[in-house]
């Protein structure tokens, strides 16, 4: 049952506004606060509760069984919504939409993207074909990962495209960041174009449309592909049927039904990424050697978070590498090399972010590390801004 399915006596009002000074006739009044004379009240013969806090946001010290209570016992809807309950429908669904038709799904190495995939292998088997368009500007052994994944273990007919050339052919020299992310949102778009030539019978496109994106698009059945800044948005005139099947799930339910489904951890908890990749954490034009160096540094930074335990708490954390030399000493010589930056943020919803406390130790062995095993690189810092007034990314 849905919340907009129960008679409207049964649901709780949560006022924004003014605060309630009297409970009205007929309700008793079961909290208050110096600020809020009415903070709960109920009337337990009609069924009507009532609070004038927040018990939805993460602060609010039990709130989560405040609305456990309400729908389990007041409205009568059992928590039917498993995580194999959701994988039955999704299957189900997918197979009533596709039929016997050709599917095609882009993988980017990102968990919607895996889960999305997984889902429809599941329900539609080898009617399935994921493309993975290797960029050049991804993390290390991310591709390499996604293609074990896919087509070792779940036996996916991948289709690997190594593009990497003509993504820093078309990039050479580039550094504005906006035009970056232009250049590599149309290569992407004609790298995925033909490839959907060649397979022609393909009439349905999975996409990884989560319902946070649905809301923000305005709601409806039939959201647009969210073109945001994502690249992966794919242009109108690719006459594909969407398949969406993780659209009424929050991130935390992709993240069950893909371990579920027996996706690895790496990719299941895998913290966001940009769509242009490492092209925007260049801070100047990109080429070979900064990727490399880039790419080795974010696995350091990678590995001892992870090996610290802070991986999933922590929102995104990873390196950035200004184009700019910095002087240092080595041995008895004087050096002129990169800096490597290092940014890890908490945050709930990327909106807004704090930097992460990260403990003395887990940064001294991030920078040691990075100064010894990264070649081309001699200073590490840490980035202490928050978003506002930083963002999270440094282009
Ligand atoms: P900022 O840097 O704006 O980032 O604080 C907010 C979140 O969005 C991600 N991000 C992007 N994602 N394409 C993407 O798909 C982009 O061009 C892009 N720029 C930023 C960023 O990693 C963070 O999670």
């Amino acid at each position: 049952m849905l919340l907009s399915d129960l008679p409207d006596e049964q649901i709780v009002w949560m006022s924004h506004g003014d605060a309630i000074t009297a409970e009205p006739p007929g309700f008793t009044v079961t909290a208050s606060s110096p600020g809020a004379p009415v903070a709960a009240l109920e009337d337990r013969d009609r069924a009507v509760y009532g609070v004038q806090f927040h018990p939805e946001v993460a602060h609010t010290e039990r709130g989560q069984e405040v609305l456990e209570k309400f729908l389990y016992e007041v409205c009568g809807c059992p928590p039917a919504w498993t995580n194999t309950s959701i994988i039955d429908q999704a299957v189900a669904e997918i197979r009533a939409q596709v039929g016997g038709e050709k599917v095609l799904c882009g993988l980017s190495g990102g968990v919607d993207s895996a889960v999305a995939a997984a889902l429809v292998h599941k329900a539609v088997g080898d009617q399935l074909t994921c493309v993975l368009v290797d960029t050049g500007l991804l993390r290390m052994a991310e591709a390499a990962q996604v293609e074990e994944t896919f087509r070792r273990q779940f036996h996916v007919d991948l289709v690997h495209v190594k593009a990497g050339d003509r993504f820093l052919g078309a990039l050479e020299g580039v550094e504005d960041p906006e035009r970056k992310r232009k250049i590599i949102g149309e290569t992407f778009i004609r790298v995925f174009e033909e490839v959907a030539r060649e397979h022609e019978d393909a009439r349905f496109l999975v996409q990884g449309t989560l319902y946070p994106d649905i809301v923000e698009s305005g709601g409806g059945e039939n959201a647009t592909i969210k073109s945001h800044h994502n690249v992966g948005g794919l242009p109108d005139d690719l006459e594909f049927e969407l398949v969406e099947p993780l659209r009424r799930l929050f991130k935390d339910e992709v993240r069950a039904v893909g371990e579920e489904l027996g996706l690895p951890p790496d990719i299941v908890w895998r913290q966001p990424f940009p769509g242009p990749g490492l092209a925007v954490r260049i801070i100047g034009a990109i080429t070979p050697e900064r990727l490399e160096i880039l790419r080795q540094a974010d696995a350091v930074v990678v590995e001892e978070i992870k090996r610290a335990g802070l991986y999933r708490q922590i929102w995104q954390s990873f390196a950035v590498l200004p184009a700019v030399r910095t002087v240092g000493v080595m041995g008895d010589g004087r050096t002129y090399e990169y800096p490597i930056v290092v940014r890890a943020v908490t945050s709930d919803d990327a909106m807004t972010a704090d930097w992460a406390r990260l403990p003395d130790s887990v940064l001294e062995r991030i920078a040691s590390r990075i100064i010894n095993e990264v070649p081309g690189v001699n200073r590490v810092a840490y980035d202490i801004t928050s978003k506002p007034p930083g963002t999270i990314e440094w282009e």
